[in-house]
């Protein structure tokens, strides 16, 4: 009896292991799914190995060139071409801006740091390199390395509270009297209802994640806090999105329109938004397209600059 009743006890007391070892495990798998679904939503955010991906990111690139004529609003050009000046390039992509300024500058030297390797690492100028890293981890450089440090479209990934960090981290690396810039687009002003709904999904996903986007016009208040820093300057420009923007409103609007029609975009906001995929690639392919004929809503590029204290 007592045997039986410690084998009951066994095997109640085993069951019960049994079901906490499947709740944890099940605990755990629904941990691991919401961290995919995280990453899932943050991929199209990041860079991926995809030509259409990457095609897009220099088409990007050479938009903005285009915008302002020229690659960076620092005044670090005559440095550049006398040479020996060091440029790092935080969240590089696939290198777009890196190779038009080494190929460019081939006395100078220069360098990109990406989470993901989608750079080229083989086929690029002798006076370029990238690393993979995690900037979040700390850049992997010593203290005043570089004559300039550039970042470029990020605020959909740095977190309201990572922003102190990052920038602390690119005025670490730059050396005294060097340069740091920062670019980012700001939200547009004179929407149609589809541009403003688009935006605010975006917004929204974002805020999930603690990535604040309306922090990005105030961008040169944070770094003006920072020591070692005395004065932020903006360069903005400003350009309609669409054909009433001209030639330059008609690459815009094809590089947001890719952006959001992606396979892991459509997936992920269409889900989000509680509408079929064939729903919202409507709303983007369409009512989009036929927004932007009527309308004139003007985005914003806005470069942050600012010098190291010697
Ligand atoms: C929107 S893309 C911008 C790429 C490039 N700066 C440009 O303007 O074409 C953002 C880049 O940041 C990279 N990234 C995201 N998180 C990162 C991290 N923690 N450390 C380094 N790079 C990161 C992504 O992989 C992606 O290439």
């Amino acid at each position: 009896m007592g045997n039986n009743k410690s084998k009951v006890k066994r095997t109640l007391s085993n069951s019960s292991k049994k079901h906490h070892q499947n709740s944890q495990y099940l605990l755990s798998k629904e941990s691991e799914s919401r961290n995919l679904d995280k990453e899932k939503e943050l991929t199209y955010y990041l860079s991926n190995h995809n030509d259409e991906d990457i095609d897009r990111q220099h088409f990007n690139h050479f938009f903005r060139k285009h915008i302002f004529q020229n690659n960076f609003s620092v005044p670090i050009e005559e440095g550049l071409i006398q040479g020996g000046c060091k440029v790092l390039d935080i969240g590089c992509g696939p290198g777009s801006w890196l190779l038009d300024l080494a190929s460019k500058y081939e006395n100078s030297y220069f360098f990109g740091i990406d989470i993901k390797p989608v750079y080229p690492n083989e086929i690029k100028p002798k006076n370029l390199e990238f690393c993979e890293a995690d900037m979040f981890n700390g850049l992997p450089f010593p203290d005043n390395e570089f004559d300039f440090v550039h970042q470029e479209v990020m605020s959909f990934i740095i977190k309201a509270d990572q922003w102190n960090y990052v920038i602390s981290e690119l005025i670490r690396v730059t050396k005294p009297g060097g340069f740091i810039e920062i670019v980012e687009y700001i939200s547009p002003e004179n929407s149609g209802p589809v541009l403003t709904n688009v935006y605010k999904t975006h917004f929204d996903l974002c805020l999930q994640r603690g990535v604040d986007m309306s922090l990005i016009p105030n961008l040169d208040k944070i770094i003006e806090s920072h020591q070692n820093i005395s004065q932020v300057h903006r360069d903005e420009r400003s350009f309609i999105i669409g054909p009433n923007g001209g030639k330059a409103g008609l690459v815009i609007q094809d590089i947001i329109i890719t952006f959001n029609t992606s396979d892991l975009a459509t997936d992920d906001i269409s889900s989000k938004k509680g509408i079929s995929k064939e729903e919202y690639k409507n709303m983007i392919l369409r009512d989009f397209k036929n927004e932007l004929k009527i309308t004139k809503p003007k985005l914003k590029v806005c470069r942050f600059w600012a010098q190291k204290n010697a």
